[in-house]
């Protein structure tokens, strides 16, 4: 309370001068940042992972900071300084837990020791009044929407140029770009695209001889079963396992090498929607270009940023360093891009490195004894099983099967009694699968040494 006082005491007479342009106070005096408003709030939101509720309650703060100060007009040499100063300020008062003023100037190209007197004068300049009603965040809240691109969801019913996943059996599936003049045309028949069209996502539609597929919705699951492989890819097993260790939850920032046919990237993507990012690297130009399209064709571009960098050469760009909740590569020499994963990573970040050979396992761990700990390396091993209907010949009656109690087909008579079938019984049998998959890889997962 003193210091408070003490502050403004010094405050009333530092700012005499300045009360006929308070705009000042928030000026930017090197260059103005480059970064469009929409880019900048992108990066503060990335980077912060502040809970939307923050925002809501930055926005009030604005509003309320300008109505206490007409003098004030923002502009492009203050609003930078403005929003990262409220939006720091609004997760101070909701969240219970916070980033360093140090870790806010980062992410806002700013020194602490500017932001710290930006912190100063904005509350003075909103005489330190930043309790928001609940009625008042609420109207607010309505006002704004999270960006209906970063959602996803199949709820919406087809439209023309969806992609949808043709499904005919689990084994015979193809993504196929609805287009309204087209056909699909299979071992059933002639399929109109057209009337495809404003069906639920799921429906079952028919062909001109009354054979029928499914039209299934893109999901990373699915994707990854029907994507064009231009490299190895990670399957189902190892991504579910990537993601659960990594903890990739909405709002993360994932860093990833490489990109490969992008079947990881696609269920990082939806892990980390609708507020997180996932970037990732790939040194084959062609690679990252057909990746980007396919990001584009699942609907996912807006989560996914693909650039073209040798990893293992020049290690991930700097602009990431201390900002990633989790590093993922699956590169040839993993061991060259560890000591600068480990530069990306958030303290208590996580990394996860696959590798086919256990000798680059290794390797791979070596390297990481020097900045990381609980290094543990894992093989998932998956088996499938195929589940038949299968006839049981020679079962006449109840209890009649080889262990008694397997079922038997029964008729109702008209009296409501059941009688056993003379017909041979069927049973539906769980058969492990012939042609289940083996090894893929190995997967080593390890966190960032806490610095204290
Ligand atoms: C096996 S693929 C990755 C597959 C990916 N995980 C997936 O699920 O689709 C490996 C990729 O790493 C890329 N790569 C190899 N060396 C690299 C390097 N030094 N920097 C960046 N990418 C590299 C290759 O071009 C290839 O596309």
């Amino acid at each position: 309370m003193a210091r408070t006082e003490r502050i403004a005491r010094k405050k009333k007479k530092n700012n005499s001068p300045d009360c006929n342009n308070l705009s000042s106070i928030f000026d930017c005096f090197r260059e103005i940042p480059d970064l469009t408003i929409q880019s900048y709030l992108e990066r503060i939101f990335r980077y912060t992972r502040a809970a939307p509720s923050v925002y809501v309650v930055a926005y009030v703060y604005i509003d309320r900071f300008c109505h206490n100060n007409p003098g004030f007009r923002i502009n492009a040499r203050n609003v930078h300084r403005l929003l990262i100063t409220t939006i720091m300020v609004a997760s101070k008062y909701v969240e219970d837990m916070n980033y360093r003023n140090s870790y806010f100037a980062r992410v806002g190209g700013l020194t602490t020791n500017e932001l710290n007197k930006l912190e100063v004068e904005f509350l003075f300049m909103m005489g330190f009044k930043l309790h928001v009603n609940i009625l008042v965040f609420l109207k607010t809240f309505k006002m704004l929407a999270i960006d209906p691109a970063k959602k996803i969801s199949f709820n919406r019913l087809i439209s023309n140029g969806d992609l949808v996943i043709v499904y005919e059996r689990h084994d015979n599936m193809k993504p196929i770009t609805v287009c309204e003049s087209s056909v699909l045309q299979n071992r059933f028949g002639v399929f109109k695209h057209s009337e495809w069209i404003g069906k639920p996502f799921g429906s079952k539609v028919f062909s001109n001889k009354g054979g029928f597929v499914y039209l299934l919705a893109p999901t990373p699951e699915l994707w990854t079963l029907v994507l064009s492989h231009r490299t190895q890819i990670l399957y189902i097993a190892d991504i579910s396992f990537v993601v659960m260790y990594l903890e990739v939850v909405p709002g993360c920032v994932v860093l990833e090498s490489g990109t490969g046919s992008g079947s990881l990237t696609t269920s990082l993507a939806r892990a980390v929607a609708p507020t997180g990012h996932v970037y990732t690297f790939d040194f084959h130009e062609q690679r990252a270009g057909s990746a980007r399209e396919d990001f584009e064709r699942t609907g996912l571009s807006s989560l996914i940023s693909v650039g073209v960098r040798d990893i293992q050469g020049e290690g991930f760009p700097d602009e990431f360093a201390g900002l990633a909740d989790a590093v993922f590569l699956d590169l040839p020499q993993p061991w060259l891009a560890i000591p600068s994963a480990a530069k990306m990573l958030k303290q208590d970040g996580t990394l996860c490195s696959f590798s086919p050979c256990i000798e680059q396992v290794q390797r791979s761990c070596e390297t990481l004894q020097t900045s990381f700990t609980d290094v543990r390396t894992f093989e998932v091993l998956l088996r499938t099983y195929e589940i038949r209907e299968e006839r049981l010949d020679g079962i006449t009656g109840e209890g009649s099967g080889p262990n008694g109690s397997l079922p038997c087909k029964r008729r109702q008579c008209s009296d409501g009694s059941n009688v056993i079938s003379s017909s041979p019984a069927s049973c539906v049998m769980a058969r492990p699968s012939g042609e289940a998959r083996g090894h893929t890889g190995y997967l080593t997962f390890a966190r960032l040494k806490c610095l204290s």
